[in-house]
């Protein structure tokens, strides 16, 4: 039998994004949606456009751009929700509307408070209605794993015969085990007379660490499309890592023989570097795929069969998922014409007032550093793309700082706001990162909790550039933060100043954000 094609269904931008402090801007949420369409993934859901006039927007210019890839929104079932995705998604050269609704006896008892009658009636009229404007809908029964089976069965039917062109079994809280999801997915196949006429999708999350092993498992069952996002991110534990699921199919493909995918897999790892960045979740290193040591060999006993032939301690080449060594690329001598396809080749997109400060700020740092490394232009590429944004309440001006062992820090902080008006305040602190912060805090007037602080090295060298990332929380709010450079202490400030920006941005946000059904 010829293998089936299994859709890769990347909800990184959606499920990913939801999680507390992975929010991103709409530039963001474009550059993770162009390197999306390189790793060729079937479906971009690119959000929940009703969430809030953000969310809405980044949908609509994801959909504007971005070609050959379907693009999805997320709805509850109600007309509004599927009105305004059906708005975002005008332009989308193959649109989806995915409609989510609970089925469980939890989540209709106290969630939804409806009886199952209701739910039925509630499923088939939003899927109805989003036919109207998309050939392409997808029906999600939240807490599927949870729900009885045989309504399970029956909201699917209903939902099939409704117009549902693909139902999603979502694991919504990672409670499913293998070989019970399995289980279940065949139940399904054999219990929903119409299924036939409907692509059999899962989504599951990974609050036991099964999220991937539930998700191959119920392939093997027949489900034909996987829903997964970059790195594993998404609501507490996260959703199953796509890099994992692609290359366990890839890799085993004498196991999972009836199905293969369309992915490009030597964008994996290009793709995971920017998703960690901007998100501000680091990638752990012995994560399979895409950790820093998913491809090192220590013991001497690996070493020594590795060396002699490579397949002794290595199954997959770290080639194949773009994982080569960052090599030396440039130079304080290269000129706009290397830089610029240097840029094309990371896969980034800029405009020429955007490559001309890449290429100010490359010769600044090509001054005060000898080796410039990929992950340099990577980290310059996204500090001009994505740190400042146009609506921005503050920038760093400049920056004080002062320190002696046994002296209490002091910093001096000018911060510019919209109208470039500086505003100047100097504060004492534990530290010297204390100290600015607390200088930042007295010219914005929020005082801040700082949850989270870390720096990391970006490329090799003592000269490395620092990447700062902060997790601050005012409110009920709760951001992440980052900011780069050679000297840590600018770039912490510029980590907190750009948290501080995305507070401001949010809380506007949420001044206008629908309250009527709980969301995902
Ligand atoms: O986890 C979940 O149930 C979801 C649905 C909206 C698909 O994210
Ligand atoms: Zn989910």
């Amino acid at each position: 039998m010829q293998p089936e094609k299994l859709i890769i269904f990347d909800t990184t931008l959606r499920d990913g994004e939801q999680c507390p402090g992975a929010s991103l801007n709409i530039k963001e949420k474009l550059e993770i949606a162009r390197q999306l369409a390189l790793l060729n993934v079937d479906v971009i859901e690119a959000g929940f456009p009703v969430a809030s006039p953000g969310d809405f927007e980044s949908v609509k210019q994801i959909a504007e751009e971005i070609r050959g890839t379907t693009i999805t929104g997320l709805s509850r079932a109600l007309e509004k929700d599927i009105e305004a995705t059906a708005r975002a998604l005008e332009k989308a050269e193959s649109p989806r509307i995915h409609v989510f609704l609970s089925t469980s006896k939890v989540h209709r008892e106290h969630m939804v408070e409806k009886a199952k009658g209701e739910i039925i009636e509630m499923g088939v009229k939003a899927i109805q209605f989003a036919r109207k404007y998309c050939d392409d809908v997808e029906f999600s029964p939240m807490d599927a794993t949870r729900t009885e089976k045989d309504f399970l069965a029956e909201v699917t039917r209903e939902v099939i015969s409704a117009g549902a062109t693909t139902v999603n079994i979502p694991d919504t809280v990672g409670y499913a085990v293998p070989e019970e999801f399995a289980e279940l997915i065949r139940y399904l196949k054999s219990n929903v007379s119409n299924i036939d006429q409907a692509v059999i999708s899962v989504h599951c999350h990974n609050d036991l660490g099964l999220a991937v092993s539930n998700s191959l498992s119920a392939v093997q069952a027949g489900a034909r499309q996987v829903e997964c996002t970059i790195n594993g991110i998404g609501e507490r534990a996260g959703n199953a890592a796509m890099e994992e699921v692609v290359m366990a199919v890839r890799t085993r493909k004498d196991f999972f023989s009836t199905v293969y995918t369309g992915i490009e897999t030597k964008h994996i790892q290009p793709c995971s570097k920017l998703v960690s960045s901007l998100t501000g979740f680091f990638v752990q290193r012995n994560k399979a795929i895409v950790g820093k040591n998913a491809f090192a060999h220590e013991s001497g006993i690996h070493q020594h069969g590795f060396l002699k032939r490579r397949d002794t301690f290595e199954i997959m080449d770290p080639a194949d998922v773009g994982g080569e060594e960052s090599e030396l690329v440039m130079g304080k001598h290269s000129g706009r014409n290397a830089l610029q396809s240097k840029v094309q080749e990371l896969g980034y997109t800029l405009d020429k007032a955007e490559l001309d400060k890449v290429f100010e700020e490359f010769k600044i740092l090509a001054d005060e550093k000898k080796e410039i490394f990929e992950d340099d232009f990577h980290t310059l590429i996204q500090k001009q793309k994505f740190s400042v944004e146009q609506n921005d309440t503050y920038e760093l001006g400049s920056l004080t700082c002062g320190f002696e062992t046994g002296k209490v820090p002091e910093a001096k902080v000018v911060l510019k706001d919209l109208d470039k008006q500086e505003h100047s305040e100097s504060a004492s602190g534990d530290g010297p990162v204390d100290a600015i912060y607390n200088a930042i805090d007295k010219i914005t007037g929020l005082s801040c909790k700082l949850l989270d602080y870390q720096v990391m090295a970006k490329t090799k060298g003592q000269d490395a550039q620092g990447e700062v990332t902060v997790r601050v929380q005012h409110e009920k709010r709760e951001v992440l933060g980052k900011g780069a450079g050679v000297n840590t202490l600018e770039a912490s400030a510029l980590a907190y100043v750009n948290a501080i920006n995305k507070l401001l941005l949010k809380s506007k946000a949420e001044a206008t954000e629908s309250k009527e059904l709980p969301g995902p």
